[in-house]
Parts: C-alpha cells; sequence; structure tokens
C-alpha cells in the first residue's frame, strides 16, 4: 500500500523508518518530512496542515492510508476533513477526530473528561475573566508553587509553575490578558504533583488498545534538568520504575476508562493516545493527555516495536486491532538530541553538518534539517537524534553519547546526562 505520513520531525523521521521496514508498503511519502525522511522515503514540499495539497497529493499518489505525526492537523480536523469529503472518506487517517485532539488541544476539555471518568489528575479549576475571583481564591487555597496552564495549544510554552502566591496571581492576569494569545482565554490551575515523569503510549483502534514501550523524556536544556523547557533533549525506554506493577494501575486506573469514556462519549478516535504521568508514591496520575506520539520518546519507542508497525496500524483502521501482534524488542533504547547553540531561544539555522555517516552503531533521526546544494544543513533548534539500542540503560547512553560527538556542526550542543534519574 502507498502511505503518506504528515509531519517533518525526528518523530516523524522515526516512524517513516519503521513504516518503510515493512513488506506492506509499496509508496511512502512524507510531507514536508526533512533531510532524513527522504532516504526512508519521498518527500512532498507542503506542510502538515494543507489540507488541500493532502487531498491533492492522495488522490494523485493513490494513497491508502495517512498517518499524523504532529497534533496540529489533528486539532485542525483533519480526520474529519477526510471523513466529510467524498473523494476521501474511505482513506483512513490514522489519528483522532477533531474531538478526540481536544484531549490535547483544550486542557479545560481534557481535565473536564479526565474527572468525567475518574481518571487520577490533580484538581483544577477552569478560569476566565468570567470567574476570576473564584481563580483567584483557589490559588489561595493551594500550596505552593502555583501551575497554571493556557488551555490551548501554545507551541509547547503555555505551562507556568511559579512559587509566589503573589506573581501567581500577577501571571494568571496575564495570561488571561492574552500573555499565550487566543490560548490563554480561558487558564487551567492546578494544584502541584510532585513525582518522576513518564511517557505512556498507546494505539487504540477505537475498541481496542495496544501498550506501546513506556519513555521517559528530559525536557530542560540544561544537566541536572536546570534551565528553559525544550521540546525534549533526549529519552530513555524502558523506564525503571514503570515496572509490571506500576503500569498495572496504569492500564487499570487511566488506560482502560479513557478507552471506555471516549468510546462511551462517542467520540471518533483511531490513532495514538499519549498520556504524559508522573508517580506520586507509585500511584499513577495523568499530567496530560497529547493526540499523537511523543517526540523525542517516538525516536527510542520505535527501536523497541518488532512487530510490523504498518500491521498494526491496519489494524487501527480496520478495527481489528485485537488479532494484531505487538511484539516489544527486551533490549533499552535511547535518543541523545544535538540541537543548536542557543536553543530554546534565539539561535542560528544554516549550518553545515558532517560526520552522520561515520555513526555506524547507532541510528540517526534527522529532526531539524535540510539539504541545500547537497549539504545538510541545520535547519531548527533540535536538528539530530541519536538512537541506540543497549543491553543497559548506560551501554545504550554509551553508544549515543559516542555518535553525538562523531557529528558535528557549529555550536552543537546536547545533554550528556539524559538518563541521570533513572
Ligand atoms: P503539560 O503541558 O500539561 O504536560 O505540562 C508541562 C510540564 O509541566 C509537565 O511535563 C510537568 O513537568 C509540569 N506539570 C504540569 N502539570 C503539573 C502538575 N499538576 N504538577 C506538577 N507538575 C506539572
Ligand atoms: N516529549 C513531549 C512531547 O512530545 O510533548
Amino acid at each position: 500500500m502507498n502511505i503518506l505520513l504528515l509531519g517533518s520531525g525526528g518523530r516523524e523521521h522515526a516512524i517513516a523508518w519503521k513504516i518503510s521496514q515493512s513488506k506492506k508498503v509499496n509508496n511512502l511519502y512524507i510531507a514536508p518530512g526533512n533531510a532524513g525522511t527522504q532516504n526512508v522515503g519521498t518527500n512532498l514540499p507542503f506542510a502538515a496542515d494543507d489540507f488541500e495539497n493532502i487531498q491533492k497529493a492522495v488522490i494523485e499518489k493513490q494513497i491508502d492510508m495517512v498517518v499524523v505525526g504532529p497534533e496540529d492537523p489533528l486539532v485542525k480536523g483533519v480526520y474529519d476533513y477526510f471523513k466529510n469529503n467524498e473523494k476521501l472518506k474511505n482513506i483512513p487517517v490514522i489519528g483522532p477526530s477533531k474531538e478526540g485532539a481536544q484531549l490535547e488541544g483544550s486542557k479545560d476539555f481534557s481535565k473536564q473528561f479526565m474527572f468525567r471518568h475518574n481518571i487520577p489528575t490533580a484538581r483544577y479549576l477552569s478560569v476566565t475573566t468570567e470567574n476570576l475571583d473564584e481563580g483567584l481564591s483557589f490559588l489561595k487555597q493551594l500550596k505552593a508553587p502555583y501551575v497554571l496552564k493556557a488551555d490551548g495549544l501554545a507551541a509547547g510554552k503555555g505551562v507556568l509553575i511559579i512559587n509566589d502566591l503573589k506573581e501567581a496571581e500577577a501571571e494568571l492576569k496575564n495570561m488571561l490578558d492574552g500573555k499565550f494569545g487566543a490560548a490563554s482565554s480561558t487558564v487551567v490551575i492546578e494544584e502541584f504533583l510532585s513525582g518522576i515523569e513518564c511517557s505512556v503510549f498507546v494505539l487504540t483502534d477505537g475498541i481496542d488498545y495496544k501498550i506501546l514501550p513506556v519513555a521517559k523524556d528530559y525536557k530542560r536544556i540544561g544537566e541536572g534538568d536546570k534551565g528553559l523547557n525544550t521540546g525534549g533533549m533526549g529519552a530513555v525506554s524502558p523506564v525503571s520504575f514503570a515496572d509490571e506493577s506500576f503500569m498495572q494501575k496504569v492500564e487499570e486506573r487511566i488506560i482502560r476508562p479513557t478507552i471506555e469514556g471516549l468510546k462511551a462519549e462517542k467520540i471518533d478516535y483511531k490513532g495514538f493516545i499519549f498520556f504524559g504521568l508522573i508517580n506520586v508514591e507509585n500511584n499513577p496520575y495523568t499530567i496530560e493527555y497529547n493526540a499523537r506520539m511523543g517526540d523525542p520518546e517516538t525516536e527510542a519507542v520505535m527501536l523497541r516495536i518488532k512487530s510490523d508497525l504498518v500491521d498494526l496500524l491496519e489494524g487501527v483502521a480496520q478495527q481489528d486491532l485485537k488479532n494484531r501482534q505487538l511484539e516489544i524488542d527486551e533490549r533499552f533504547a535511547v535518543t541523545v538530541m544535538l540541537v543548536s547553540g542557543g536553543y530554546p531561544e534565539a539561535y542560528e539555522k544554516g549550518k553545515e553538518i558532517n560526520g552522520i555517516e561515520n555513526v555506524k552503531e547507532s541510528i540517526v533521526f534527522h529532526a531539524g534539517t535540510t539539504i541545500k546544494d547537497g549539504k545538510i544543513l541545520t535547519n531548527g533548534g533540535r536538528v539530530i537524534a541519536i538512537s541506540s539500542y543497549g543491553k543497559t540503560k548506560e551501554e545504550a547512553l554509551a553508544q549515543s553519547f559516542k555518535g553525538a560527538q562523531t557529528i558535528s556542526f557549529d555550536k552543537k550542543y546536547f545533554r550528556s546526562d539524559i538518563g541521570f534519574d533513572l
């Protein structure tokens, strides 16, 4: 079959790498892709949320399945666009409906959903200018630190964690005044949960589900998890504390009620669900949902899926996922991200990248790269993900760090302590 994958990051290169190994695939297209995805498929030059060009490509290239990488097209309703279009309605889109994508697109929606289905999560209050006073008194009832979240998508920047009550009150007002544009016209105030986080991924066909390998990502720019938040500096899978007994609680208290809740509410959801979880004294709580896979977690998780991913995706499309096999590699898989100096603040693009071909014992996934006159150039903050297997986490990390030294570009930076807390 012919597959179109939407997106352009490291996550999409990793998914494309895995899809391209399937015997079921004739042609794989990636829109827009990056300098790495073109080694495993054909890049198409339009944005992942350019529905008109997606439609054109799907017809021209006789696409049999569309796989959505990032959240934007999902929240904008790419699934519904296909479903409501005579020419496209029989082509499966792997990803939730616009309504289902609200689990990620609106924090207020997702918190209400969790409370309706008794899914463990932090206490909260949703605030607009209409009930600001209520919001301020809710803040007073909580203990520091205070968690303020823009309701809508804010490019991963919409969550503030503030130690001082006065500052939290001021920031609440700033957010309602448009600090994150329309995304923060509603603010979710949450009780702070203290614990260690992990990312659990599920693939669902709306009836059944498969739990993919668990991972942990490292979001801060600095070693020891210090400094500004980034899109993710590395990932490790499996996660030591997410053992059988913990995962059993996750499945019983969080995954199953979520799938059952979607079903009960007739929310069309056939795709990946990313559960951002926190372990509070061995009990899992849901911090957030995402309607997609994580990045950079995917660059580790894909290494651990032994089965044919396309067979699983076909199971999602045909709603017979329970008859498909998911076999997991027992080994560790890790990812170390090479980023542009200055990221996540201002950084330069267009730096020549060398040495990729000399990395033999890791898998190199491109994130922010482009190709110009035969040269591979940096084209984003997160540039390259170096993924490796190992019998232990340390062995896998040593491989990735070796790869990180082998690849060079001006002002390259990476964290050399990925996995330090596990
Ligand atoms: P979110 O976008 O909701 O995942 O929030 C971003 C990050 O903020 C999370 O990965 C957590 O590290 C942190 N965070 C969010 N909500 C809470 C909470 N209620 N308690 C503690 N930390 C939180
Ligand atoms: N790694 C976190 C995310 O993809 O949102």
